[in-house]
């Protein structure tokens, strides 16, 4: 039986996906980005998960795109699977932690702009090759790059192609922090116990409520945020919350 080039599996409340071609450095071909989207849906409709881990192993993240294929086969237009795979993620409303080790290249940064939390081990080197390759910025990364680490940054890093190391990817922002690499996949799994103990409605909002501010007004987000904000406060778990703060002895 082969081993599945994207494996998902279940820890308690958390839905582990890893990138696992290892031989051509976790590229990511057009079965594997359909094996990614329904693990993250199904991830995302899942009642007992709450919480995502996306890794790829202690040597590489991944390489990005498979490069053979956009060759051979390039994707066309919104049915291509990696299209797919960016509606799926865009998509997602539980949270999403990013385990990094070694090279992340192309998609594999791109895509971490969409994650909610990463951890890096030292070997992590971050790539966006797309000028190289005569292509240009995708995965909505010139919107979010720029809001993530500044248009001065990440002009640099789109219009150069030249990597940054995991140091730099934390100073700038683009990462939560850096560890040893045996490390990095422990440290995720913490926080990602850490949110499955957090109320999921809440977590929900949260994240939508952080992923909806391009080209809002401050005026629109108090607005936006207190309407939801109101719902929340009738939750059985704010209300058990609130008790629970006010009735400690
Ligand atoms: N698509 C297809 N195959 C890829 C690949 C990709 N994006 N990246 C690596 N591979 C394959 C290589 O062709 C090689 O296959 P082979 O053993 O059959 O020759 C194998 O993976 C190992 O790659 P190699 O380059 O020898 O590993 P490395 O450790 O020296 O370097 C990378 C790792 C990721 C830095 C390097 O492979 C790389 O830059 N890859 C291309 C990244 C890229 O441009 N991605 C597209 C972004 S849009």
């Amino acid at each position: 039986m082969s081993i599945p080039e994207v494996q998902i599996t279940k820890e308690k409340h958390t839905c582990i996906v890893r990138f696992n071609r290892p031989q051509q450095k976790n590229a990511i071909n057009e079965a594997m980005y359909t094996a990614l989207s329904k693990g993250l849906q199904n991830a995302d409709a899942d009642p007992e998960i709450r919480v995502i881990v996306l890794c790829g192993g202690q040597n590489c993240f991944t390489a990005g795109n498979d490069l053979r294929e956009f060759l051979a086969s390039p994707p066309t237009g919104e049915n291509s699977p990696g299209f797919q795979f960016l509606k799926s993620l865009t998509n997602l409303q539980k949270p999403l932690v990013a385990a990094v080790n070694g090279p992340a290249v192309g998609i594999g940064t791109t895509l971490l702009l969409h994650c909610d939390f990463i951890y890096a081990g030292e070997s992590a080197v971050f790539i966006l090759p797309f000028i190289n390759l005569g292509l240009c910025p995708e995965a909505a990364s010139s919107l979010l790059l720029p809001q993530t680490v500044g248009l001065r940054r990440a002009t640099e890093m789109l219009m150069l192609g030249e990597s940054i190391d995991a140091h730099t990817a934390q100073k700038i922002g683009i990462i939560n922090a850096v560890c040893q690499d045996s490390e990095t996949e422990n440290i995720a799994m913490e926080t990602a116990k850490k949110l499955a103990g957090k109320s999921l409605a809440a977590l929900r909002h949260t994240k939508a409520l952080l992923k909806s501010n391009s080209g809002i007004t401050v005026e629109e987000m108090i607005y936006k945020e207190i309407q939801i904000f109101a719902e929340l406060l009738h939750s059985p778990e704010a209300k058990a919350a609130m008790t629970a703060f006010l009735s400690r002895k």
